[in-house]
């Protein structure tokens, strides 16, 4: 079966594809509205840190387990452990298919909000859209409509394979997302308040700072930088031997944070400098990627026009990148263990999904008992129960199980081979990290978690 395994094309399909995993929804909404939250400057440092200290040694090791065992989640750690540690696989082939199945909801929205963009472009802002947004989450057939458009999109690459699929997608689409980011970041930036805004973000002040920050800080790094469920660790089994890990996982974690940070400065300085934003954004809602942001461009910004339907390109792009490797999780399972063909592994895979998605897409106010159902407080609806699940408990669970496992039972010469001899002082950081800081900062963030700190 090994000869069927596709490879990447080149080191940079392989960096692009991966950050193309880590920058998401989770980059352009929920990295700024929790910078805002959290009142900027600390925040944003605790952010970094968390990525420094936990993403980019999780990420080495997820990419050396995958490329070690050149297998799916589940079969790598049976694989390089036994049958016991293949449980870390299988939670987070369930926490790829839980996440796909409410992402792709999200994501769908993007094609509906590019289309009315496209209109109010030619027929001008119609000021009525925002009050709309409600009646749009609720109807229940455009809502299952535009999940099943995405749910086809993303089938579609994944069916292509790893290298003409995803990999030229990527290759595709993340150049194509810098360009767009940046020159809405470009134009954001000539706003009258941009500078009180960019303070606001990245000027720390002490005072404000929380415990709570170090956590919502941690919890966000597992999510943007695609950590807990063996995404990276699927990525990286299509990795040849010449590929330096640490140096690939550098830079796909830089690519990511400058894409949140971006992001953070595009929307402090378009609330800073538009009149009544800050009232409106005190709102958690996802509304202010759609609703919120589009109302500005046509009524505030310079190329307002242009700027609107490009955003939404940007969006779709950038879900779009990370829904493909949640499916990539559940299509290799297939491929590798039930010696499935790739086509019929991802039909099969994206139909089951897209089943499921259909209870989440129904669970914003179209179906009554599905929009209130409820297991955690404060979290109403299967789309917020399904993200506090995966978000809070199966990615910190996986990404702590991960580091055991790599830390403690891997064999230290197979880990020393997959960091090209691994002697030296970063090689022993790495290692302790990996062992002692990683684990025990998780437990942190389970233990807050269990004590009542929502991070979803
Ligand atoms: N990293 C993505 C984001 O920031 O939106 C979300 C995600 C994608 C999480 C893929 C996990 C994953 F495997």
């Amino acid at each position: 079966m090994a000869e069927e395994r596709g490879h990447w094309g080149s080191r940079l399909g392989f960096i692009l594809a991966a950050a193309g995993s880590a920058v998401g929804l989770g980059n352009l909404w929920k990295f700024p509205y929790l910078a805002w939250e959290n009142d900027g400057g600390v925040f944003v440092l605790s952010y970094l840190a968390a990525v420094a200290l936990f993403g980019l040694p999780i990420m080495i090791a997820e990419f050396m387990v995958g490329r070690r065992a050149q297998a799916n989640p589940v079969v790598a750690f049976r694989k390089l452990g036994n049958r016991a540690w293949s449980g870390v696989g299988w939670l987070g082939v369930a926490a790829a298919a839980v996440i796909l199945s409410y992402y792709t909801v999200i994501a769908g929205w993007s094609l509906k909000s590019f289309v009315q963009c496209l209109g109010w472009s030619f027929a001008g802002y119609d000021d009525g859209a925002p009050a709309e947004f409600g009646g749009f989450l609720s109807n229940g057939p455009l809502q299952i409509l535009l999940t099943l458009l995405f749910s086809g999109l993303t089938a579609f690459i994944v069916y292509r394979g790893v290298g003409s699929g995803i990999e030229r997608g990527n290759k595709i689409m993340m150049p194509a997302l810098a360009l767009i980011l940046l020159y809405i970041l470009v134009t954001a930036l000539t706003l009258p308040a941009a500078g009180e805004g960019l303070a606001h973000l990245f000027v720390p002040r002490f005072s404000t700072w929380k415990p709570a920050m170090i956590l919502d800080g941690l919890g966000q790094a597992f999510f943007s930088l695609s950590l807990g469920l063996g995404a990276m660790i699927a990525y990286g089994s299509y990795l040849k031997k010449d590929v330096s890990l640490p140096r690939a996982a550098l830079s796909v974690t830089l690519l990511d944070t400058g894409v949140a940070l971006v992001a953070g400065i595009i929307m402090f300085s378009i609330i800073h400098s538009i009149p009544g934003m800050k009232d409106q954004v005190s709102a958690s809602s996802i509304g202010m990627l759609f609703v919120t942001l589009p109302k500005l461009f046509y009524t505030q910004m310079p190329g307002g026009a242009l700027l609107g339907p490009l955003f939404f390109v940007l969006v779709a792009f950038a879900a779009l990148t990370s829904t493909i490797s949640l499916l990539e999780v559940l299509v290799s399972l297939l491929v590798d263990r039930q010696g499935m063909t790739r086509p019929r592994a991802t039909l099969l895979s994206a139909g089951a999904v897209f089943a499921g998605s259909c209870l989440s897409a129904l669970s914003l106010g179209a179906v009554s008992w599905l929009s209130s159902f409820s297991v955690f407080s404060g979290k109403p609806g299967v789309l917020s129960t399904l993200d506090h699940l995966a978000a809070n408990w199966m990615l910190p669970l996986g990404g702590l199980f991960t580091t055991i496992f790599v830390g403690w039972f891997l064999k230290k010469d197979a880990a020393r081979d997959e960091l090209a001899g691994g002697r030296g002082w970063l090689f022993t950081l790495w290692l302790w990290l990996i062992r002692v800081v990683c684990p025990l900062g998780i437990l942190a963030l389970l233990l807050a978690i269990v004590m009542g700190k929502d991070f979803s």
